[in-house]
């Protein structure tokens, strides 16, 4: 069979023209161009095998990303597996509070960054339930003097987000622990010392999950996803114990140039106002934005601390 017949097939059984080029150049380990440019090399037994089963299983729902092993985020490739949540774009959102809120606008330089926070110091930030690491690692490429602390639960999560941390070259930038949310900290001394605490906490109310599209329900982590009965467990815990590590200088020092950390979490749909109001009642916070994503959706809440 040939590149055009196969792809012909792939398109006509997954009706879907994006994920035909996509498993094809994955199960031929081929760019885009070299399908367009040799429409009519011969694929071996081998490759015709593995385009048939690719297909088979994304018939059954299986993400694409999980056949590829591979997911784009903030224009970065990431390795993922059955144990990783798919990075969605719309968590990009959270990168880009964290890099629009440098007080510097040329973030790839180091010495623009040190003055940013009022001092020599590295931008410290920790990711609670980083998954493949693409929020901690996509950070730690875009601002070269960073600190990142990244944590999940997972630990064969941990393992992927630390090869792509290798991969993307930041690993010296990130230290990987695994636990629950801030417990592994407690030895790191992290309290009042971060800029930025991030977090896409798994948010799905438990009763919806099988609800999702099977793609979601059957095949991504359920540790993931599960965020217990009403979908704002890990919002209230997260939002208890934030303020203890983000900074909060005297104002004496605010007018030298320190910065107040900042809290920025993912929203489900549906939950701003509520997860609003927790921020709000901790009275720990100031200056509290919503930020919607491309859908219109209430997506992404950034509370600065006092
Ligand atoms: C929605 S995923 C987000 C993954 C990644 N940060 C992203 O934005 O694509 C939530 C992550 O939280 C992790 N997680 C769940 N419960 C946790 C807990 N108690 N402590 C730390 N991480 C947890 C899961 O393993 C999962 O990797």
């Amino acid at each position: 069979m040939k590149i055009r017949e196969a792809f012909c097939q792939a398109h006509r059984d997954l009706g879907n023209f994006l994920e035909a080029e996509l498993l094809l150049k994955s199960c031929l380990g081929l760019v885009r161009r070299d399908i367009y440019l040799n429409p009519d090399r011969g694929l071996t037994h081998y490759e015709l095998n593995l385009l048939e089963e690719a297909i088979e299983k994304r018939k059954a729902h299986l993400p694409l990303a999980y056949i590829t092993g591979k997911k784009e985020f903030y224009s970065l490739e990431f390795r993922v597996t059955s144990d990783t949540f798919i990075p969605r774009p719309e968590t990009e959102f959270i990168v880009d509070a964290v890099l629009e809120r440098l007080p510097i606008t040329d973030h790839s330089a180091p010495e623009g960054r040190d003055l940013a926070f009022g001092g020599r110091s590295p931008i410290t930030v920790i990711d609670l339930g980083t998954g493949c690491g693409n929020i901690a690692i996509t950070l730690a490429r875009h601002i070269q003097n960073s600190r990142i602390y990244a944590v999940d639960i997972s630990k064969k999560a941990l393992e992927v987000a630390k090869e792509n941390a290798i991969r993307h070259r930041v690993e010296d930038r990130i230290t990987f622990l695994e636990g629950d949310l801030f417990s592994p900290w407690e030895n790191y001394y992290l309290e009042g010392k971060i800029d930025f605490l991030v977090s896409n906490p798994p948010y799905v109310i438990r009763r919806e999950i099988n609800s999702l599209m099977p793609e979601v329900a059957n095949y991504e982590p359920r540790i993931a996803l599960d965020g217990k009965e009403d979908g704002l467990f890990f919002y209230r815990r997260i939002i208890e114990e934030a303020h203890l590590y983000l900074k909060s200088p005297a104002p004496e020092q605010v007018r030298c140039g320190a910065g107040r950390g900042y809290l920025i979490l993912e929203l489900g749909i549906d939950q701003s106002s509520q997860v609003k109001e927790m921020v709000k009642k901790t009275l720990e916070f100031e200056s509290i934005e919503i930020v919607k994503d491309y859908s219109k959706i209430e997506r992404v809440i950034i509370a600065q601390r006092q």
